[in-house]
């Protein structure tokens, strides 16, 4: 049987040692401990994503139009379709994420890969059984306003992705905290996850 594919979303955009991306590296080595998976990764970053000018949205429109999604403005689509597991980390940004994840998400949007319209809606033609959103806060994620996880869970949901979970370390920030001891403990409990 082929090996499975976990897709890693890196969008821990920060300069310094980012306290999101720690805690995805140690979420993957605990991740393939269990899993037989091979990781491929991709770097959200203002060089590798960027946001639909209205003449690239016809020329994209255009191309599914005809069924062509040889072009390679469709390879992020077609890598996130298959495969078999997603893990996105972000780091929580003015309650939610930053724009550049939102952009990725856009650019994977793409009717005829990862989702087509039935006539009940829309329908998720994704293949993976399971979405990770690793994120950490400076404070404390606001519960009734969870915007960046819950915008992901609905991607996922139409999607057609199984199931979602959340992992977070939060209150990083907040003076007297301890940062290290938070994201260790949030790593202690990875197993269990
Ligand atoms: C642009 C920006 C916006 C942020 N917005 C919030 C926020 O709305 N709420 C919060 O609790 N922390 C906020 N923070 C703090 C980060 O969530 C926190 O420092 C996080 O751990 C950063 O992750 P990183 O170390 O992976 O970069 C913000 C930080 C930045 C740089």
């Amino acid at each position: 049987m082929a090996q499975k594919k976990l897709l890693f979303v890196d969008c821990c955009i920060s300069n310094h040692a980012s306290r999101t991306k720690k805690l995805c590296n140690d979420f993957l080595m605990e991740f393939k401990k269990k899993n037989d998976v091979i990781v491929e990764t991709v770097i959200i970053n203002a060089g590798s994503v960027s946001s639909f000018t209205g003449e690239q949205l016809d020329r994209r429109d255009g191309f599914i139009a005809q069924n062509d999604y040889s072009n390679e403005m469709f390879n992020m689509a077609r890598q996130f379709a298959l495969a078999d597991y997603i893990v996105i980390g972000a780091p929580y940004w003015d309650l939610s994420f930053p724009s550049l994840l939102k952009v990725y998400i856009e650019n994977i949007m793409v009717n005829g890969l990862t989702f087509c319209y039935a006539e009940t809606g829309m329908k998720g033609l994704c293949l993976a059984e399971k979405l990770y959103y690793i994120t950490t806060a400076g404070g404390y994620i606001l519960q009734d306003y969870n915007m960046g996880y819950d915008y992901i869970k609905a991607i996922s949901y139409v999607l057609g992705i199984k199931e979602a979970k959340c992992i977070s370390a939060e209150g990083l920030d907040i003076i007297g905290n301890s940062p290290d001891d938070i994201v260790s403990k949030v790593i202690s409990q990875l197993g269990e996850i």
